[in-house]
């Protein structure tokens, strides 16, 4: 192919979008002093802004993709019968034949899921190990009577460690734990690909292939947090020499053999705004989840979803799985963090799948923990350019299920979070430059007190002031 005389010097192709805009949503631009106020108004927290005062939204990855015109094409073929929908049929063939479960129960997010398999699965005194907890996930467990466990590696907890997989598991701390509780109160093994509350770290394949090995070995379970498995994939195709000329949905479908089964919230990876689904491979599970998706989801050829959302999930998880996408989509992520970098800015690292986390602990180490410095910094990246992030510190960590206390976490992040196929490279540099600006002025930045805390999951809602 490469003809001599006309072969450039220029060896590396950057990536670009594999797509192009068809349809676009202005945005309103606003002035610092009403952002001042908007913040103030909100509590200082960011999810109490409204949508409308945000100009470059970067809360989170999750409901907030762009479909395709095929996925828009397949919203007008809505089958919304009550009972077997065809936009069911459609999603749960794609999911058998992309992750490779046997058994699908439509949800109508993530943790709906969660909250079915926490049901069926978790008996009071159980325990649940998993790399690193996900907020809703561990609510779920422990609302169930279970007491979760993290047995992730020690360097996920380490902002600066360059692991290339800081989502693996400990073999020797799940070990000990299987061990020391027997494991017959270990119901399952929850594991999640990529690790979003340490960075959107990947597990590797070879650690998951070993962690099944373990469990079987034990007759553990392993239940997969599917929701950024695709972009697990990636890092897997990237880092991992024997994955090299591997097709992301070639990987994908490995990755998840050595599971029994997932949870999923279709509204990150799978590119719609709204949907999840259970799978499961024991048609006994699967049985008991059919009957509590009555209850709380829906008729389980619905699951809480309209049946043109099967549909377009049904068509995202194709697009989702195409080589081309997930590098796109990880590359723009690489692009800001590498930028933020090059500034000496601190963020975790390796860069993750779906955000750049800063470090608050070293952007305001003037501002001690309880005193929320990440908080502060996701509230004044808002101040200081309409850029929506979203704390993931000790607000999120919440408070100790037996004690009451604070946990504190080793990590105090706030997170970038990269809608899929949304934002221009223009609104990645925008981005860097506002954090370069709010870095240059952090020493003037104090810390927080809480005014108002809510009993579960308050970050979503806990209200602030400035101290
Ligand atoms: N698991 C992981 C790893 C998640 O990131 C989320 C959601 C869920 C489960 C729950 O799924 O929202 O569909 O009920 N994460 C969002 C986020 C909210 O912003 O990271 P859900």
């Amino acid at each position: 192919m490469t003809d001599a005389k006309h072969s450039s010097p220029r060896r590396h192709r950057s990536w670009a979008e594999p797509y192009k805009i068809k349809v676009v949503e202005p945005l309103k631009m606003t002035t610092r002093a009403e952002r001042e106020q908007a913040i103030a108004a909100a509590g200082y927290n960011t999810f109490l802004l409204r949508s409308e005062d945000v100009y470059i939204d970067l809360l989170t990855d999750s409901g907030t993709a762009a479909m395709s015109d095929y996925q828009w094409a397949g919203m007008m073929l809505g089958d919304e019968a009550y009972a077997g929908s065809k936009n069911f049929y459609n999603l749960e063939e794609n999911i058998q034949k992309y992750y490779g479960y046997r058994y699908i129960v439509p949800t109508h997010q993530g943790r709906g899921a969660e909250n079915i398999l926490s049901q069926i699965l978790i008996k009071p005194g159980d325990y649940v190990p998993g790399n690193m907890y996900f907020t809703t996930t561990r609510l779920h467990q422990e609302l169930a009577g279970g007491t979760f466990v993290d047995v992730i590696i020690d360097e996920a907890h380490d902002a600066e460690s360059l692991h290339p997989f800081k989502g693996n598991i400990d073999l020797q701390k799940l070990t000990d734990l299987i061990e020391r509780v027997g494991a017959e109160r270990i119901p399952y093994i929850s594991v999640a690909g990529t690790v979003n509350m340490a960075g959107g770290q990947p597990i590797s394949i070879a650690n998951l292939r070993a962690v099944y090995q373990l469990a079987q070995s034990y007759g553990i379970r392993i239940i997969l947090d599917a929701t950024r498995a695709v972009e697990n994939a990636y890092f897997i195709q990237q880092r991992e020499e024997d994955y090299r000329n591997q097709a992301i949905a070639t990987i994908l479908h490995e990755f998840c053999s050595y599971t029994d089964g997932c949870t999923m919230s279709g509204k990150k990876d799978a590119l719609v705004n709204i949907g999840g689904w259970l799978a499961l491979n024991d048609y006994n599970l699967y049985e008991e989840a059919r009957n509590l998706i009555v209850i709380y989801e829906g008729l389980h050829t619905y699951g809480g979803m309209a049946g043109r959302d099967m549909e377009a999930m049904a068509r995202g998880i194709e697009e989702s799985v195409k080589d081309d996408h997930i590098r796109a989509r990880v590359g723009q992520v690489e692009y800001l963090g590498q930028k933020l970098l090059d500034w000496g800015i601190p963020i975790v690292v390796p860069i993750g799948g779906h955000a750049i986390y800063l470090d608050a602990k070293r952007f305001l180490p003037q501002i001690p923990q309880d005193e929320f410095p990440a908080q502060r910094l996701a509230a004044e990246l808002y101040v200081e350019a309409g850029i929506r992030a979203m704390e993931r510190g000790i607000v999120s960590a919440g408070r100790s299920k037996q004690t009451g206390d604070n946990y504190y976490p080793e990590l105090e992040l706030v997170r970038l979070t990269i809608p899929r196929r949304v934002y221009t490279q223009a609104h990645m540099d925008l981005t860097a430059e506002a954090v370069e600006e709010v870095y240059y002025n952090r020493d003037r930045l104090c810390g927080l007190k809480m005014i108002y805390e809510p009993k579960y999951l308050r970050f979503f809602q806990a209200r602030f002031e400035l101290l």
